[in-house]
């Protein structure tokens, strides 16, 4: 049998890994948030903060009370999916209090907006040889050709209504 002073490196070891186990353990316990939710691991308290801040996007509906005629007109046609305020800016930069305080954005003298979504990129799937989202394509479209000479997109798309 050894003596027990040759065990002693043992001990101390244990004890170094014993105040390292607590130590993390009692640390742990102080960072975690009050909140915590160890089920879903988030913090609870972090979607209370986020729906307090100011609103910013309305979504389509909050256009309705003064723009049904658009909205009605949008959803009629190939843009039913866009959210007005992907080309309008903010309801925040436009309406406060059921108030307009300022214009909303209209950009009517680029082709920006619009290639944004339809610039033809080799990434959108194709089905059967066909892109599955309709891009802008010079070659496929005679008319296409003006865009090179200066056109812009609106010249003959109804951002509403864009089927030409
Ligand atoms: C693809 C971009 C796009 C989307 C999506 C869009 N708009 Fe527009 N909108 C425009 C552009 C561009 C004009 C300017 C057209 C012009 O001057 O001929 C315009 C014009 C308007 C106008 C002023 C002229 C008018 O028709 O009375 C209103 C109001 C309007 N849009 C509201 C909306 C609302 C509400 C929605 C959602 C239901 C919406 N828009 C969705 C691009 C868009
Ligand atoms: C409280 C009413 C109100 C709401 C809500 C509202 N607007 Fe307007 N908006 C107006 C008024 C008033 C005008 C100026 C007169 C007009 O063109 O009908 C206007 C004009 C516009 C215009 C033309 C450019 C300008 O500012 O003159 C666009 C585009 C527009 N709104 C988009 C939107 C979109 C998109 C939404 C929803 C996200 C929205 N508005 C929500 C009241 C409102
Ligand atoms: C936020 C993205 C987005 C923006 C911005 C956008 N579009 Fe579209 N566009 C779409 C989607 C989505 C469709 C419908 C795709 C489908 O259902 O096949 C579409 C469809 C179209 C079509 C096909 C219509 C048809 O009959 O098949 C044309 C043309 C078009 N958009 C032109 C434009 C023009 C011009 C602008 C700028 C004023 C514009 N788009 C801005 C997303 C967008
Ligand atoms: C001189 C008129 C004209 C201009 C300018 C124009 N287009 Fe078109 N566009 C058309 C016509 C016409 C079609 C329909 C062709 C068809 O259905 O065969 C079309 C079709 C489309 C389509 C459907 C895709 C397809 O292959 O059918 C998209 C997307 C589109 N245009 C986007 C745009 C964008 C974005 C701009 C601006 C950068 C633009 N167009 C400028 C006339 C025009």
């Amino acid at each position: 049998m050894s003596s027990p002073s040759s065990r002693s490196h043992l001990y101390r070891l244990g004890a170094v890994l014993v105040i390292g186990i607590v130590g993390f353990l009692a640390l742990k316990e102080i960072a975690t948030p009050a909140s915590w939710n160890y089920e879903d691991w988030y913090r609870e308290d972090a979607k209370k903060e986020i729906a307090s801040g100011p609103l910013v996007y309305g979504g389509n509906e909050s256009c309705q009370t003064c723009h049904a005629e658009a909205l009605k007109e949008l959803t009629e046609f190939k843009h039913k999916t866009l959210s007005c305020e992907s080309c309008h800016g903010p309801l925040a930069d436009h309406v406060r209090n059921g108030e307009k305080t300022a214009a909303a954005k209209v950009d009517n003298g680029s082709n920006w907006q619009c290639l944004n979504c339809h610039a033809e990129l080799i990434t959108r799937k194709l089905v059967d040889n066909r892109p599955d989202f309709p891009q802008f394509k010079v070659g496929r479209v005679k008319e296409h050709e003006e865009v090179a000479k200066g056109a812009l997109c609106q010249t003959c798309h109804n951002p509403h209504d864009p089927t030409p």
